[in-house]
Order: C-alpha cells, then structure tokens, then sequence
C-alpha cells in the first residue's frame, strides 16, 4: 500500500469528530469536559472510557488503552492504519488516493480483488447448497447427526461441496469468471492430459476461513466418513497466508475483547463447537504452528491466551512452540489440559459446559507447564536440572515484564533447588552449563518495575516534557537513560524527543501512526490528566528521576559486589577483598545521602 500524504491524513483528522466516531459504536454521556461511556475493550459495570473532544483523544481509565479517532478504529476494528485513515476519509467525504502507485501494484490489487471475489461467490454457492439444495442433503445429515444447527451453519457460513464433477465451475463461469483466474483460486484444477478440470473440494464440508473483514480468503473442507485426507485446504494465494490467518478470529473478536481472553484450539470444528457452547472466544491456527504473526494479530483483541491442544506429545510440542511465539509480545499463556483423547468439540458432547468450564478454571500458566516437562525429559543430577533451567530460563529471559521474570525465577529456582539469585544473574547473560562470572556492572539500563513512587516521577516527567520546551531541552542534553528507569517510559520520553521540529517544538498531534499502542495509550492517559500543580518545580522532578535512576544503577552494583566478594573471600584474596569492602562503603554512603 502506498503511503498516505500527511496533509491529507490531517485534514480527515481535522474533520472527524471522535465524539460522533465513538457514539457510532458505544453510547456516550457528557461528563464534565468529557464524554464517558463503558469501554468496549475490556469488560466493565460502570463507565471508565472517556473521550475528549476538545483534544480529540480517548482514555479508558480503566484498561488503560487509549489514543486518537484513527487508534480507535484500528482497534475497534482491527485494521492496520491506512485503512483506518481510508475509513474516516470515506466517512468525511475525502478521498484518499495514494501517491505513486507501480503498476505492479495495481496489477497485483486487482488479482487480490478477483481471488476475493471468486472465493466470495464459491462460498455462497456452497453454503446455499448445504442450506437448501438437494445435492446437500449429506452434508446436512452429517452436520446434524454431529448436534450442529442452522445457526452455526450461519454463524460460520459453513457450506457443502457436492459430490458431482464440475457444478462449481460451471458456476463460476457463468458468473462470467475466466478460468484461468478461478484456477488461481485452487479452487479449480486443470486435470491431466486434457481430461477437463477437477473440483479441490468435492463431497465436503466446508468451513470458510475470513480475514478480519469477514471476506473469504480460503476454504477448509472435511469428508463425511473416514476416508483420508480428512482435511484438505485451500492453497496458499495473495489472499491467504497461513501464517497470518486464525480461522474464526472474525466470529471471535468481538468476545475476546469483551473478555479479554482468546481460546486457542486445534481444530475447525472445536471453534464451532466452543462458539455454540458460549465460550465464543475460540480460534484455530489453519493447519499450521502458531506464529508470530498470530500472536501479534491475537495481542489486539486479548491480553490472555489458553491453549487447548491435544494430549498427546504432538499436542505438547504445538503447545510449547505456540508458548514461544506468545509470550515474547507480552501476552500472558495458559494451557488447558483436557482427558486423554478428548478435545473441545468432544468433551462439551460428553461433559458439557460444565464439564469444559472445569477444565478451563484448570488451566496452568504455560511457563510453570514447561518447566515440569523440562525437569521430566532431563534426569534430576545436577547437570540435568541445569539443562533443564538452561531451557526454561531461555524462555525467562524472553518475557517483557520484570515481575513475571521475577515469579518465574522463584519458581523455578524452587523446582530445580538451584540458587535462585545465580538463575538471577543468569537471566541477563551467561550460561549455567559453562559458568562464567560477569564482572561489568550492566552496561545497558535494567529492565525493571519501578515502585509505584518512581512511576509516578517518570510520569511527572513525560508531562513536563509534553508542556515544556525547556525541560525536554534538559532531557535531550543529558539523554533519556539518565532519566527514565521504565522502558515504556524511556520510549515515548524518546519518542517525544524525535518528534520535535527545527525549533524544538512538538506538533499539535502526536499520536502517529508510527507510535505502538503501549505508547499510545501512555499519552493519552497523560494527556487526560489536567491538575498542573505538580508542575511548579520541575527541577526537582528532573532530579527526582535522576535519583531514582542512579539509586537503582548503585544497588545493582551493591548485589555484585556482594558476589565479588565472597568471591575474594573464598580465593583468599586479601587486596581483592579489601577493595570491595571499600566500595560497598562508598555506595552505601552515597544512598544514604541521596535519601
Ligand atoms: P473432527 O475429527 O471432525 O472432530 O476434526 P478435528 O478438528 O477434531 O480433527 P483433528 O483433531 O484430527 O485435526 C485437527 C486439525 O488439524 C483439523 O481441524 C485440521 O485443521 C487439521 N487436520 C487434520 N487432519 C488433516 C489432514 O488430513 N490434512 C490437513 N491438511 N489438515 C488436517
Ligand atoms: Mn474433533
């Protein structure tokens, strides 16, 4: 897609009225200088969603997201930022054409548009047949002798391929399709040696896979007894990619941001089953692991993954590899563990609700999962619990949230009786298996959770800085890291910095398209905040997180140099000793004083 001029993506934003965008989804009430309503991304009883028309933002103090119109509707809606910024142009009567537009890209549209629209006409040709036409009558049959009824059939738009040669081409082609674009489909095969064409679905049960717009990209189908495959699939196409594709995320989307949890299944008719049963936030990978396109597209919609995948050791391998695609985008994982051969759609048939609902209420943070397995498949020698924490702290290292590494570590330290402030030192460098002392104070800034007071200073801040050209000079000088402790903050502080023009000034809007959600929503909270009383002294805001920052670097050095220490200790290493011994003194004494 080509980029959208700026000019343009001001004026739609001139134009636009938050209010009236917001109202078109959720009711609003005035409030004071707000409009408030119950926000639509998480679930709430009284409203904490807030709009401000004055300033044209959105912050739910509840869930803490937040941002523009166009972060709205990308949320809301799921779309990427261009066809949000499409979107409102529509609505606002401007056009958004783009600039410079290849050829190749043009050509490549319209074969994406043509794909669409053959799956769009193959699909209600085949749904219309597993409704009403007689050549669906085994679909029928079968779906109904399985407990489904019309309304899943509609829900999901699920259709039926009739067994007979030819009907759906002979369809398409008089929906005046040339064959060579419905071939490109995959849904139309030439056959050998001229012998005509042949169907890929034929005598199935088909489940449309949507993208996000509830267009068709691609079609699953199942037979109807046991005959091999079971499954086949659409082909991968410009319209489809496997990687990036959840079937059933557009019927699921909607739940999962009400709950803000995402069930994540194996099969095509768990989906369906889980959907009917009420548990309508359940999605299936298309065949294929788990990827980090899915996890990031599963991050929109919800902040909780539960996986339910087979007991079996394929199951576990999916589970884990799933584990390591979701956690490093900071979603937090669980796995639900079913009886032995069961899996959703089949234990709801015989434990119902209540039944799987037990199972859910069961379920077990991924990681604590991972760590049993590992301490399984290694013996319990020292060196086997050792590869097992190697593994485990692996994926430790990979989690964005301070207090998470710090729980996991516990635990872990806990299961394998290893030390856990040495697992500790492992998570930022090193390895168990070939240990190694790293004697460098940490040249990069800790990742850590600062307390609730320090969050509060760095907030203090990035206010300031929004407000007050002076300070942010101050924050320029002497770089963000002096400052801030929390890497959220760090960015959008980095962020602030980036966005200034040649004068030092910040641009009335700030919210880009370039700017991450976490971000986002960082800004509009302290946007939505209007006390400025704090903001009479600045410089001792700016001290405040210099301290906070150079407290944090000393204390860090104190725990090392307790190591180093006993160290020296245990060399007998007089000189060695007596330096640390200096040094600890020297800390201690400038902490005292900074307090
Ligand atoms: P039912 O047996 O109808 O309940 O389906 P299921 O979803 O429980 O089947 P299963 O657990 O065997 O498979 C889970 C998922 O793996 C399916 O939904 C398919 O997406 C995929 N799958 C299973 N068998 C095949 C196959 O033969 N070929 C392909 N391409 N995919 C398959
Ligand atoms: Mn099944």
């Amino acid at each position: 897609m080509g980029r959208i001029a700026d000019d343009k993506i001001e004026a739609i934003r001139d134009r636009c009225d938050i209010v009236e965008v917001v109202s078109s989804y959720l009711p609003l009430k005035h409030s004071g200088v707000n409009h408030q309503g119950l926000c639509p991304f998480h679930q709430e009883k009284s409203p904490s969603f807030n709009v401000n028309s004055a300033r044209q933002i959105f912050h739910c103090f509840g869930c803490g997201v937040g941002g523009n119109v166009f972060s709205f509707l990308m949320r809301m809606e799921g779309l990427r930022f261009p066809e949000a910024v499409r979107r409102l142009g529509e609505k606002v009567g401007i056009e958004v054409e783009e600039e410079a537009v290849s050829s190749d890209e043009i050509r490549r549209r319209e074969e994406r548009e043509r794909l669409l629209q053959i799956n769009e006409v193959a699909g209600t040709f085949y749904h219309q047949t597993l409704l009403s036409d007689e050549s669906g009558g085994g679909g029928r049959h079968y779906l109904r002798q399985r407990g489904y009824e019309g309304e899943t059939v509609r829900a999901f738009q699920l259709g039926f391929a009739p067994e007979a040669r030819g009907v759906l081409e002979k369809h398409l082609l008089e929906k005046k399709f040339a064959i060579h674009v419905v071939q490109q489909s995959g849904l139309v095969r030439p056959g050998k040696q001229d012998r005509g064409h042949y169907e890929l679905f034929r005598n199935r049960l088909l489940f449309p896979i949507h993208d996000l717009q509830g267009r068709i990209v691609a079609f699953g189908g199942r037979v109807l007894d046991d005959s091999l495959p079971k499954y086949i699939n659409s082909p991968e196409t410009a319209v489809y990619h496997k990687g990036q594709t959840l079937y059933g995320l557009y019927q699921a989307r909607d739940a999962m941001r009400q709950s803000g949890e995402a069930l994540v299944v194996e099969g095509y008719f768990d989906v369906l089953a889980l959907h009917r049963a009420g548990f309508a936030g359940a999605v299936a990978t298309c065949g294929t692991a788990l990827t980090a396109d899915h996890a990031r597209l599963l991050k929109r919609y919800a902040g909780k993954i539960l996986l339910i995948f087979d007991e079996d050791a394929a199951g576990r391998k999916a589970t884990f590899r799933a584990m390591d695609a979701l956690l490093p985008v900071g979603l937090a994982v669980s796995v639900v563990a079913m009886p032995a051969g069961e899996d959703p759609d089949s234990l709801i048939k015989t434990a119902g609700e209540d039944g799987f609902r037990r199972c859910l209420d069961a379920a077990r943070p991924v990681l604590e999962v991972f760590i049993e397995d590992q301490l399984r498949i290694n013996d319990l020698s020292v060196e086997g619990r050792a590869r097992a924490a190697e593994q485990v702290l692996e994926r430790i290292r990979r989690l964005p949230g301070d207090l998470e590494r710090s729980l996991y570590l516990q635990q872990l330290a806990g299961l394998t009786k290893l030390d856990v402030e040495l697992l500790r030192s492992k998570v930022s460098g090193g390895s168990l298996v070939q240990p190694q002392v790293r004697r460098a104070v940490a040249q990069t800034l800790p990742r850590q959770r600062p307390s609730a007071e320090t969050e509060k200073t760095q907030k203090y801040l990035l206010r300031l800085m929004l407000v007050n050209d002076q300070q942010r000079r101050c924050v320029r000088e002497e770089g963000t890291e002096g400052f801030f402790l929390d890497e959220l903050f760090r960015g959008l502080a980095e962020y602030l910095l980036e966005r200034e023009d040649e004068d030092g000034r910040l641009p009335e809007d700030l919210f880009d398209a370039s700017l991450d959600e976490a971000h986002q929503s960082l800004l509009a909270s302290l946007k939505f905040q209007d006390d400025q009383g704090w903001a009479d002294n600045p410089e001792k805001i700016l001290s405040d997180c210099r301290r906070a920052v150079s407290n944090y670097l000393l204390k860090r050095r104190l725990q090392e140099v307790d190591r180093l220490e006993e160290e020296a200790r245990n060399n007998n290493d007089e000189a060695a000793l007596m330096q640390y011994l200096r040094e600890r003194m020297e800390i201690n004494q400038k902490l005292k004083k900074k307090l």
